[in-house]
């Protein structure tokens, strides 16, 4: 490990974020995940990916979607992790689809949540069953940007620099104690789509070692 920045070839996120690499997120037990998502599961794949390449020393145990169409699921099979879908529509309330998600994450021996591309507000019913073992990834450098168009409002405000949060979930939309982020600088011809690609590439770097972190914090 060294000290001495180069500046000619670090990447202009790392003058930013953190070094990671020189955390060590080495786990002496295999956490248990449990991972919620409504997409295309990428941040799923990215997570999936780090343990099968034994960089994150972890286990998922089951994902949960809600949207029949959801990518993710497929991904999961390809993994040969359980997966079951819990349509929100067909619960009148949020409560009640968190009190069957804890049922089946419990019934499954999950100890950490991982809320990848999730599309439901969390309410009380998880984060007291999980405590404070809840974490989500949002496609902007919180607080700025919570919400569903995080990478428009980044784009349509002008900022320069935009990025990743990995956070402890609270009640509140994407807030919570921020775990670790990746910062992305936006160009002058980025569209929504173009950007969040190249955020993406961060989430799925930063979110296996956020998990990592995560469990080293709050042990
Ligand atoms: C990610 O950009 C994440 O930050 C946001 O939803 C997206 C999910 O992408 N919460 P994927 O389904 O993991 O590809």
């Amino acid at each position: 490990m060294t000290d001495v920045v180069n500046q000619e070839t670090i990447e202009p996120w790392e003058l930013i974020s953190p070094p990671v690499e020189t955390v060590d997120l080495t786990l002496p037990q295999r956490l248990r995940l449990g991972v919620l998502a409504s997409g295309s599961g990428s941040n799923f794949a990215a997570i999936a990916q780090a343990i099968a390449a034994q960089t994150l020393n972890a286990q998922i145990q089951v994902l949960i979607y809600n949207n029949p169409q959801a990518k993710a699921a497929e991904r999961a099979t390809q993994y040969h992790v359980p997966t079951v879908l819990l349509n929100h529509r067909h619960y009148p309330h949020r409560e009640d689809l968190d009190g069957e998600i804890v049922k089946i994450f419990k019934a499954h021996n999950v100890e950490w949540v991982v809320m990848a591309g999730w599309m439901r507000i969390v309410t009380a019913v998880l984060l007291e069953a999980y405590g404070d073992r809840v974490l989500n990834i949002h496609p902007s450098l919180l607080p700025s940007f919570p919400g569903i168009h995080g990478v428009e409002q980044a784009l349509a405000a002008g900022v320069k620099i935009t990025g990743c949060t990995v956070h402890f979930a609270d009640l509140e939309v994407d807030s919570g104690p921020i775990i670790m982020q990746a910062a992305v600088p936006i160009l002058p011809t980025d569209t929504a789509e173009t950007l969040h690609a190249r955020i993406q590439i961060q989430e799925h770097r930063i979110y296996p070692q956020a998990i990592a972190l995560a469990a080293k914090l709050k042990p």
